[in-house]
């Protein structure tokens, strides 16, 4: 569409204008937003500009491999591959609060990110893939309610302590058009419709302590259900869909044994913009379908649980 092609030109001429010959870093999720600004950035200054992409061992199945593939194959882009699994799941051992969780991995990120960072020499600029709502957002929080409901993950105050100037050259456009700007620049369409994925990742769908035990079979359970999902052809109605691990084992009988396995839910919901969401109305043969296959295809859940609780009063996550 000939407006995104000409905010592209626009932006790109901005982006040159105000880096110049200076070098910019930019900490990769594999998010939407976060991937549109990366390639539009090198789209305008190419190899001055420096992916990391913080793998916190907390990413789904194969995830962190096809971020790293698809950007650096695909794309040619400068990325680093900061794999700190073991530092995260260490720090994270035995912590079972949501809270503590969010915070040990928003300032572990935090340490990770400068670190590689600072091994870039001359870095002068930090990019973000900040949107126009997430500008509206902080103005209204500031003086707003104390009070959050969740402390979210991202990479808040670190341009100052690092000294760096921020370059965010989606902060007028909001989802649907940095989606149709991913569109404009190349990105595949599956990527840039893909569910929302929270910055602590599978921490936050693994209420209790996390495990690898644990992590391993949500990854695979949580492949099962979104392959249900896009095979029955829903993926794109519904907003957000993903597996929860429960922290419970329950008895069940398989063939002429019994079992004792972990339980899970699914989760899936449809939303505007996150705030309020509805949980979605599967079918029971869907239900059905899928718990049966992720009861055969995972091993370690024996039982699966739909979630019906719509935001208010739940939130989409469970943690
Ligand atoms: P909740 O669970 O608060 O989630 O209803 C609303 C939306 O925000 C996502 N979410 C996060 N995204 N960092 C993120 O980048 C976070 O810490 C975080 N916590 C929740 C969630 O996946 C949903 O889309």
């Amino acid at each position: 569409d000939w407006t995104m092609d000409a905010y592209r030109e626009e932006a790109i001429r901005k982006i040159r204008e105000q880096v110049g010959d200076k070098k910019v870093i930019c900490a990769l999720s594999g998010g939407v937003d976060s991937s549109v600004a990366a390639v539009l950035i090198h789209e305008a200054i190419g190899d001055q500009l420096t992916c990391v992409f913080v793998d916190h061992g907390l990413m789904r199945l194969n995830e962190a491999q096809e971020v790293v593939t698809m950007f650096r194959e695909h794309y040619n882009l400068p990325l680093i591959h900061a794999d700190e699994s073991e530092l995260f799941l260490g720090k994270l051992d035995g912590v079972s609060d949501p809270e503590t969780k969010r915070k040990i991995i928003g300032g572990l990120f935090i340490d990770v990110f400068q670190k590689y960072a600072n091994e870039i020499e001359g870095a002068e600029f930090l990019a973000q893939g900040t949107l126009y709502p997430d500008v509206i957002e902080s103005v209204s929080f500031s003086g707003g309610p104390s009070v959050t409901i969740k402390s979210h993950h991202n990479v808040g105050g670190l341009p100052e302590k690092m000294g760096l100037k921020l370059v965010e050259p989606l902060r007028e456009l909001f989802k649907d058009e940095v989606r149709a700007l991913g569109h404009e620049l190349g990105l595949p369409a599956s990527f840039i419709g893909r569910h929302p994925f929270p910055g602590p990742g599978l921490a936050i769908r693994c209420p209790g302590e996390i495990t690898r035990e644990k992590l391993e079979i949500l990854r695979k359970a949580d492949a099962v259900y979104i392959d249900q999902i896009r095979k029955h052809g829903l993926y794109d109605e519904i907003w957000q869909a993903f597996v929860a691990i429960l922290p419970v084992r329950t008895v069940g009988v398989m063939g002429d044994g019994r079992t004792y396995d972990f339980a899970c839910a699914l989760r899936a919901v449809t939303s505007v913009d996150g705030m309020t969401a509805d949980y979605y109305p599967f079918s029971h043969d869907f239900l059905g379908e899928t718990a049966t296959r992720i009861i055969n295809e995972v091993p370690g859940i024996n039982r699966v649980t739909y979630d019906i609780t719509s935001k208010p009063p739940g939130t989409i996550e469970w943690e």
